[in-house]
């Protein structure tokens, strides 16, 4: 449901930008300020770097502007640009080889000579020469046709715009990859999640002026339509490339038999991230132009080429550091830094490490190559290390025992459940005496199921931290907004917002405020629990005084764990100046003792379809003040089922199954003795 919502949101914002971006580029009309622009943007780049399943080709990653296919003339290609089928495995290749084979009606040991080129991962284009001067330059478009984007093509310097040799022929389409470099994407890494979108986009752009801004380059590999061309393989056309005056890829190779393409695959693989340029497979292409031409093409693919791609999830890296961070919690987790490497469209320059017994047990350390996975939405990680690949001068890592941030004592604490140490090790320090644990509890604080301040993310926490405008939870509540106004970045506007987004907080629920100070072990779940059996926010401060800490243990759902995590919070004079200050500058809404004797007591509900004259949330409180409780499916958990106009049929057919009680609207206010 969370995923679904986050979706919507991202694609309306997605729906506004396009149409913000059709009005500006077609029809030449703004239709909000550019600052309104570029926040929108900004949101959606936001959105996209914190969830990666969202993703849209109307993006602003993926396009710098609006992707302008209108604005760009469409030419058809003499030859059609193909594209080529995927090999992941060894088999696939051999198969591929095999069929050949067949095709060809040749012996089994008939020896076949490809031409290896790693695959760029960028952008292909076509650029038509004639008489050796370039005439068009065309994108690749469906294949068929392409997009007439000469002046942006023109732009970048490692295409010639006149070949003077002699044997060039009267006539040709060199086709290559536009792709922008790995050094030259750092700088860009803001804007797009690879340098493939940050190339797509500077292409795109409708002043071939933009285009110029983002340092683009050319590796040309092939030819579509073409005139006087007496070469006859393709490593000879590649050679020949070079000599015109193409860049071509400097690991090419010619290779024969499947085990030599693995070796020679798994060789580039482990180059992979010291290249400047992102490659995602090798190309294999039989050499013999005449072999091509018997073999030729199936639907939009040729027989005679196949592209060996490299795993999506996972990469070889090499370590450049491990970095220590601390959590809210004092948790010590170890991340490794490595050289970037684009795994699956992302380009992963971080890995967690976990903890301390991880880097022992895979005996992790800093220079090691390493094989890093990424698997969908989970942090990358590192899998394995070579230590073949490891330096005779490499040692042990050796985990800090005292914490970095604050120089405290680290420890493992003993887990009385498993008997063991914990994999886990912690600053002692609690409270605001850690600086890096101070920041990850701001951070919390402001957080969505927190405080949820407006504009008031974990990038301002830290700028305002280092600014010495916060340390503590308080001083959210007490910023100098005139200083803030002066900072860059920040207007008379913005600062008006973040004011107004901070007040309106200042009003809170106790469950919501417990969970915000970030006691560990204390979650949602638990600061609802707590806030039910406080009632007041004055009542909690006081389970100090009163050392009650024992009475906690009745409470279901709270155990020995958390009981002690509460009184090691209270234990802290700083956490208790916290609470005396919030209950000070806050309102915080005391909790509505539920009542256990309703006329619902016990029982649960699910409404499905409109009821007549109230509410979807008037329902749930009238449920909820009656002791009853409200479900979001129908299982064998759900008593009744309350059905208005136009209800979803199978949530009542389901019922039926499970036996479910079908009531409707009637029904339901009689159970509250009541008539309409
Ligand atoms: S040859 C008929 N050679 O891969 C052969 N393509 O899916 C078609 N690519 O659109 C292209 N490096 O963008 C060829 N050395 C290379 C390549 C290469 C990258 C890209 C190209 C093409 C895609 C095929």
């Amino acid at each position: 449901m969370e995923k679904k919502k986050i979706k919507l949101k991202y694609i309306n914002k997605i729906k506004l930008i396009k149409n913000l971006n059709k009005n500006y580029y077609d029809k030449n009309h703004s239709l909000v300020t550019d600052n309104e622009y570029d926040d929108l943007k900004n949101e959606i780049l936001k959105l996209e770097k914190k969830y990666n399943f969202l993703t849209s080709k109307d993006s602003p990653s993926n396009s710098v502007g609006y992707t302008p296919s209108k604005n760009f003339k469409k030419i058809p290609h003499k030859v059609s640009m193909l594209s080529l089928s995927n090999a992941f495995t060894e088999e696939d290749l051999a198969n591929f080889e095999k069929k050949i084979i067949n095709y060809l009606s040749e012996k089994n040991d008939f020896k076949i000579t490809y031409s290896a080129e790693p695959k760029i991962d960028g952008i292909s284009a076509s650029l038509t020469y004639k008489n050796g001067k370039l005439e068009k330059g065309l994108s690749r478009g469906d294949g068929k046709e392409g997009e007439d984007i000469t002046l942006n093509l023109k732009t970048i310097k490692d295409i010639p715009n006149q070949i003077f040799s002699k044997d060039f022929p009267e006539e040709i389409d060199i086709r290559g990859e536009v792709f922008i470099k790995n050094s030259d994407f750092k700088s860009l890494k803001e804007k797009f999640a690879n340098p493939r979108n940050a190339a797509s986009g500077s292409l795109r752009q409708k002043n071939p002026e933009d285009t110029k801004k983002i340092p683009l380059n050319f590796i040309a590999y092939t030819f579509g339509f073409e005139k006087g061309l007496s070469i006859y393989n393709q490593f000879d056309f590649l050679k020949k490339l070079k000599e015109w005056g193409f860049k071509v890829n400097p690991l090419n190779k010619l290779i024969s038999g499947i085990h030599n393409l693995i070796k020679n695959y798994n060789e580039v693989e482990k180059q992979r991230s010291t290249l400047d340029f992102d490659i995602d497979g090798i190309v294999y292409k039989i050499n013999e132009f005449n072999l091509q031409k018997r073999l030729g093409n199936v639907a939009n693919a040729p027989r005679w080429a196949i592209a060996h791609k490299f795993s999506s999830n996972k990469a070889i890296s090499e370590i450049i550091d491990i970095d220590i961070q601390i959590g809210r919690t004092g948790a010590l987790t170890p991340v490794a830094k490595i050289k970037p490497i684009n795994i699956g469209g992302v380009v992963v320059s971080n890995a967690t490490l976990h903890n301390e017994d991880e880097i022992k047990r895979k005996d992790i350390r800093i220079g090691d190559t390493a094989i890093i996975e990424r698997a969908g939405d989970v942090i990358p990680h590192i899998l394995s290390v070579d230590k073949k690949k490891r330096s005779k001068n490499s040692q042990k890592f050796i985990f800090p025992k005292k914490c970095p941030s604050c120089g405290s004592e680290t420890i493992k604490e003993f887990n009385k459940i498993t008997k063991k140490n914990d994999a886990v090790r912690r600053c002692s320090s609690e409270g605001y005496t850690c600086d890096k644990i101070s920041i990850e509890k701001l951070k919390h604080f402001v957080s969505k199921e927190a405080f949820n301040i407006d504009g008031f993310g974990k990038k301002i926490v830290e700028s305002f931290w280092n600014l010495k405008f916060i340390k503590f939870p308080q001083d959210i509540f007490k910023l100098d907004y005139n200083k803030i106004e002066k900072l860059e970045g920040w207007g008379n506007l913005s600062v008006q917002n973040l004011k107004y987004s901070i007040n309106q907080k200042k009003k809170i629920s106790l469950e919501r405020l417990i969970y915000s100070l970030g006691i560990r072990h204390i979650g949602l779940e638990n600061a609802k629990l707590l806030a039910k059996n406080f009632i007041s926010f004055s009542n909690f401060i006081n389970l100090a005084k009163l050392n009650s800490y024992d009475d906690l243990l009745n409470i279901d759902g709270i155990g020995e764990t958390q009981v002690n995590s509460i009184k090691n919070f209270f234990k802290n004079d700083e956490n208790i100046k916290v609470l005396n200050e919030l209950e000070k500058i806050l309102e915080v809404k005391s909790v509505n003792k539920k009542n256990d004797n309703g006329l619902l007591n016990n029982k649960s509900f699910l409404v499905t379809g409109k009821l007549n004259g109230i509410s979807r949330a008037e329902v749930k409180s009238l449920i909820e003040v009656n002791s009853g409780k409200t479900v979001s499916t129908v299982s064998n958990k759900l008593n009744y089922l309350i059905v208005g106009e136009k209800p979803t049929k199978r949530k009542i057919d389901h019922a039926k199954e499970l036996k479910i009680k079908i009531i409707d609207q009637k029904e339901f206010l009689k159970m509250l003795n009541k008539t309409s």
